[in-house]
């Protein structure tokens, strides 16, 4: 370990007026690896800042890195003190300030909430959600093959996972198309309120359908779940897995498509690799997992800590990326080894680990086998990279392929039917337990204003 005395000063090449190495700027997004090396220098833990004005500190190592997240007592997620000191408009703020969702606290509130989460999404049935993606990807297949270009990014890995959390959720078609583009507002992160707000009313109403004629789907089990959680529990909750959930997927969907299309192992892309979709994706989570920076604890009084003393109620993040490629603990070969820490470590892992990879593997066949000829539009060096230290992501993914004569399907802006004319083929709609649905109700509307209210209250 590197003692204080001997550590670097930082470099001025994109660092801070404070001297703290940025993990917003461009230099970050350009070469986050540049940037993880150079704060391995200080240690196992290094000060950086997250956004502009606003310190933490950033733990590259493997080992330290899997002890701080097994560790609820001297490492606890609750961000309120924190925020009182951060302005209302600071880009990071929606992400990292505390809701009542099982992310975001500690036991033992964090259990409850985790444990109604976990046996939600552990009751969704792996052959309907495979159905769900394959038609969802069929259908924006169908849109971009006759115009011979596209961006992966926001013409399908963005939208995919939307329309299948609409499925998962038991969404009817008109409230589930303004939740998608409730959600593809609100993931601009821009702060604003509006999108916010009609995501919660959307996700109210479709309480209130669930609530008056429960389904075979996540929402019902949520709300029936024997936890108990309030409305309000249950509301967060919903907001929280689809916005962390598609944004998670999408990634991981564009960041494994940009290796298959630039990488001659996997035949860029196309016929001929010696490697398959699944090794690509177990390689993206090595060298680029979807969630780069978070874990974000708290400690509550100044903690010694490997050498290092973390200040009270200030960030701690996981840089899961930079633990990853760790080079003390750094495996050469990384066949068939899971070991990274892409889809977190302890109480607060990911608890939708195979159905997150069941999404991104049949979205990526399906497209692999759907446009078959495509490449990408532009040289890969010159792809580019978000902004920001939470999200390893793709601005876009422009390819081009040979364009189809079919017509196109009709616009996503119109109602994205759970079943349609055309899917008679489908025997019957599948619901996420894979049992039969019953038919949509009207909502009540005395508690959806009671709730509405709330939301319009609690919302920005
Ligand atoms: C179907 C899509 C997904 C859903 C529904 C989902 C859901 C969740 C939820 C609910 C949590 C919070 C768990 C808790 O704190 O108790 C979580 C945590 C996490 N997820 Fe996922 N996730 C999805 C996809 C992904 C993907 C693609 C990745 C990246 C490979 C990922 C990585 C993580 C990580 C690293 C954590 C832990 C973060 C922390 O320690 O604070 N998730 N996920």
């Amino acid at each position: 370990m590197t003692s204080p005395d001997s550590r670097p000063s930082p470099s001025p090449d994109g660092s801070t007026t404070d001297g703290l190495l940025s993990l917003h700027g461009p230099e970050f997004a350009a070469d986050p690896e540049g940037v993880y090396r150079r704060l391995r220098a200080y240690g196992p833990i290094a000060p950086v800042e997250l956004s502009p004005g606003v310190p933490g500190m950033l733990v590259t190592d493997y080992d330290v890195a899997l002890e701080i997240l097994r560790d609820q007592v001297r490492f606890p997620r609750d961000a309120r003190r924190w925020q009182q000191g951060i302005p209302p408009d600071c880009p990071v703020l929606p992400i990292m300030a505390y809701r009542p969702t099982c992310n975001l606290t500690d036991d033992p509130l964090r259990s409850r909430l985790r444990e109604a989460v976990t046996d939600a999404l552990d009751r969704v049935d792996q052959n309907a959600l495979r159905t769900f993606v394959e038609r969802s990807a069929s259908r924006l297949i169908g849109r971009m093959s006759p115009l011979g270009e596209a961006d992966l990014r926001t013409e399908y890995a963005l939208v995919l996972p939307l329309l299948v959390f609409n499925e998962l959720f038991g969404c009817p078609a008109e409230l589930g198309e303004r939740m998608v583009a409730a959600v593809r507002e609100v993931l601009k992160w821009e702060n604003s309120e509006e999108a916010n707000m009609t995501l919660g009313l959307a996700v109210l109403e479709l309480m209130a359908l669930k609530r008056e004629n429960p389904g075979q789907d996540v929402t019902t089990w949520l709300m029936e779940h024997p936890a108990e959680l309030t409305d309000e529990e249950v509301a967060h909750q919903i907001v929280m897995i689809v916005g962390a959930g598609s944004e998670l997927a999408q990634n991981l969907i564009v960041n494994t498509l940009r290796l298959l299309l630039s990488d001659e192992r996997f035949g860029g892309g196309l016929s001929g690799g010696s490697l398959s979709v699944e090794d690509a994706l177990d390689e993206v989570l090595w060298t680029d997992p979807p969630l780069a920076n978070f874990g974000i604890s708290y400690p509550v009084e100044p903690l010694d800590f490997h050498g290092v003393r973390l200040p009270a109620d200030q960030p701690v993040v996981i840089s899961f990326a930079a633990a990853n490629n760790d080079p003390s603990t750094r495996a050469e070969d990384r066949a068939g080894n899971r070991a990274h820490l892409s889809w977190g470590v302890g109480p607060h892992a990911c608890p939708a680990q195979g159905q997150a990879r069941i999404i991104a593997t049949v979205a990526i066949e399906k497209l692999l086998d759907g446009l078959p000829d495509m490449e990408l539009a532009v040289p890969a060096e010159e792809l580019t990279w978000r902004p920001g230290f939470i999200q390893r992501a793709l601005s876009s993914l422009p390819v081009r392929f040979p364009s189809t004569p079919e017509p196109a399907p009709p616009p996503l802006a119109e109602p994205y039917p759970v079943t349609e004319a055309g899917d008679e083929d489908v025997p019957e709609t599948p619901t996420a337990s894979g049992a039969e649905e019953p038919s949509a109700p009207k909502a009540p509307a005395r508690w959806w204003r009671r709730l509405a209210n709330w939301w319009a209250g609690d919302a920005g």
